[in-house]
């Protein structure tokens, strides 16, 4: 019996996400996670994390039930990244009452970011981030696409001193962005920083991952699929037969592993409200890694593929 991701979601993680993950129990222990060290402190993050931009609903636990299997089975698979910002609709409200619900604050690596002009106007938001989020330290806060960067930055490390945050950062997903970002990277010291890198969009490789390397600034990759694009792109293409070398049973794993493969990536944040992608997505953090061969490979591949 072939069963889809949803049911084997449903027969319960372990052994359901040991087949969507690509291996069987019958062969022993999963393949470890494949953690990365944060360059400011040596402490480890998993390569694959989650975003929740989508995390726009309602207050009834109906509604919210989709989205609470999610955190759960990515939490549940070892994931701990959280990537979250004001700006997401009611996404900080909606995170903060379901890890709550779950259980899971402390098991988690939770992000969020500051958006705004001035400095009162940044701790207001910052404020209110802890209060949504229901806790009293947030692991990162970034200046939401470089947002007032000076300003927010300074009010960020007066946090990082008094121990309400513990890394500051920044984040883009725009290459128009890219050499402002360039400027900061240079100038200031910061523990992340934030970008768009995917196989449809490897700008940030030429010059601002290996910066991030040189400064020892940990990455977060935002937009890992393009926003869907890179799915739409492949289609109903079969996964080419070198995706085993690398442990992968989905597209989705595949596009991962790209991005996490680059030396200077800490971890990748796909956006997703199902729980069977979390299950998909964790996938991408075990198992074999491409070399610079394979990953050559798969560009041309992408490359080739009808737009
Ligand atoms: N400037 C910034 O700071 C910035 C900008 C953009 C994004 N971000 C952060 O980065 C995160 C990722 O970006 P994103 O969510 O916009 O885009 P994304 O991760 O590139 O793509 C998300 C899309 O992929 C789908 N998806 C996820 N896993 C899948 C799987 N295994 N198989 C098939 N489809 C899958 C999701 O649908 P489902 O929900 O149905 O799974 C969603 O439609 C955001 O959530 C946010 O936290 C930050």
């Amino acid at each position: 019996m072939k069963l889809s991701r949803r049911e084997v979601v449903k027969l319960g993680l372990g052994t359901g996400a040991s087949l969507v993950l690509g291996w069987r129990p019958a062969f022993g222990q999963a393949p470890s996670l494949i953690l990365r060290a944060i360059p400011s402190s040596g402490e480890t993050v998993p390569a694959v994390g989650i975003g929740t931009r989508d995390y726009r609903v309602g207050p009834s636990s109906s509604e919210r039930a989709p989205f609470k299997a999610t955190l759960k089975a990515f939490a549940e698979l070892g994931g701990t990244v959280l990537d979250t910002a004001p700006s997401y609709g009611n996404a900080e409200s909606v995170v903060g009452d379901l890890i709550a619900e779950l259980g899971i604050r402390d098991a988690l690596f939770l992000a969020t970011k500051v958006d705004r002009e001035g400095r009162q106007q940044g701790l207001d938001r910052m404020q209110s981030s802890m209060r949504l989020l229901r806790t009293d330290k947030i692991d990162l806060i970034q200046v939401h696409n470089l947002r007032d960067s000076d300003t927010q930055l300074a009010t960020l490390r007066e946090w990082k001193q008094q121990g309400r945050i513990r890394y500051l950062g920044v984040t883009t997903s725009s290459g128009r962005q890219y050499e402002r970002l360039d400027g900061i990277m240079e100038r200031e010291t910061l523990d992340f920083v934030q970008i768009n890198y995917s196989l449809a969009s490897r700008r940030a490789a030429d010059r601002l991952l290996p910066l991030a390397a040189d400064r020892g600034i940990a990455v977060l990759v935002n937009l890992p699929y393009g926003r869907g694009r890179l799915f739409r792109r492949v289609g109903e293409r079969p996964l080419p037969d070198w995706a085993a070398e690398i442990d992968c049973t989905s597209w989705g794993q595949v596009f991962l592993k790209y991005v996490i493969s680059h030396p200077a990536v800490t971890c990748a944040i796909p956006g997703t409200t199902k729980d069977y992608h979390a299950v998909d997505n964790m996938g991408a953090a075990r198992g074999r890694l491409p070399d610079e061969g394979l990953r050559r490979r798969m560009e041309q591949l992408y490359d080739s593929l009808p737009e």
